[in-house]
């Protein structure tokens, strides 16, 4: 595993954002997984400015994200659908068949679970997942508990998580759904590389366990240290505030 930290969450999102950019220069068929959340709003900006930029072509790289929430699609505000849209889709020439995503409006949850899974299968599998890390330690929303599930399932979201998503919401948690579709965690670890960024004092305790508490199902992102092929990157005020709690 490697650890990058970086002077400021701008700079980590150049970092990562040139990194994928080169990625898809060099693997035009590339497959990516990705987030959403706060965490890679800059990173998307960046994606977009850089495309903008030096003309780069998506049309061969197919994307899955993470997770959705039930009830939501693509036409719903506070969708990660509709987010992705806005920061990112928008502002690339990925083709829409391309683009992978759970449909948390599906009529029948478990089907677009399994639905996805095999879509994951049928693309050959994600060469690179970035994830972002819940403060609680979650991935995509495969939250602390006794058991973590290991393929794309329905889960029932924290408080904590409902918080934190309150602000796709008009900042109203009430409105956050209470479940989301997501990826499980052996569809995260048979990716071929993994990415976690972690900005922000908020995830300090987190990637502390992470990094020094062994793995457990209460640390969900802990099993990504089982995976050969791991890099994490930090910004400075994430790492600062790690470095109180040693
Ligand atoms: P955040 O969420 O980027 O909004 O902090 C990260 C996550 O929950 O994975």
């Amino acid at each position: 595993m490697t650890c990058e930290t970086y002077e400021s969450e701008a700079d980590l999102a150049a970092a990562l954002g040139r990194r994928v950019v080169g990625l898809i220069q060099r693997h035009p068929t590339i497959v990516l997984a990705l987030p959403t959340g706060r965490t890679p709003i800059a990173l998307y900006s960046e994606l977009a400015r850089l495309t903008r930029l030096e003309h780069v072509d998506w049309s061969g790289v197919r994307t899955f994200n993470l997770d959705e929430f039930v009830g939501l699609g693509g036409g719903d505000a506070g969708s990660y659908r509709r987010f992705m849209q806005t920061r990112l889709f928008d502002h690339v020439n990925l083709r829409a068949g391309h683009i992978g995503f759970l449909d948390g409006r599906a009529p029948d949850l478990e089907q677009e679970c399994t639905r996805y899974a095999r879509a994951i299968a049928d693309a050959g599998g994600i060469d690179v997942m970035i994830l972002g890390i819940g403060a609680n330690g979650h991935v995509g929303f495969n939250e602390p508990a006794d058991a973590l599930l290991a393929r794309t399932h329905k889960a029932t979201l924290d408080l904590p998580t409902r918080a934190s998503n309150a602000l796709w919401f008009d900042g109203e948690i009430a409105r956050v759904p209470r479940e989301a579709l997501t990826m499980g965690m052996a569809t995260i670890l048979q990716s071929h590389a993994i990415v976690l960024m972690g900005t922000g004092e908020s995830k300090a305790e987190a990637v502390n366990a992470v990094l020094t508490g062994g793995i457990t199902t209460r640390v969900p992102a802990s099993f990504l240290t089982l995976h050969p092929q791991v890099t994490m990157m930090f910004d400075e005020p994430l790492a600062d505030a790690m470095a109180t709690l040693r």
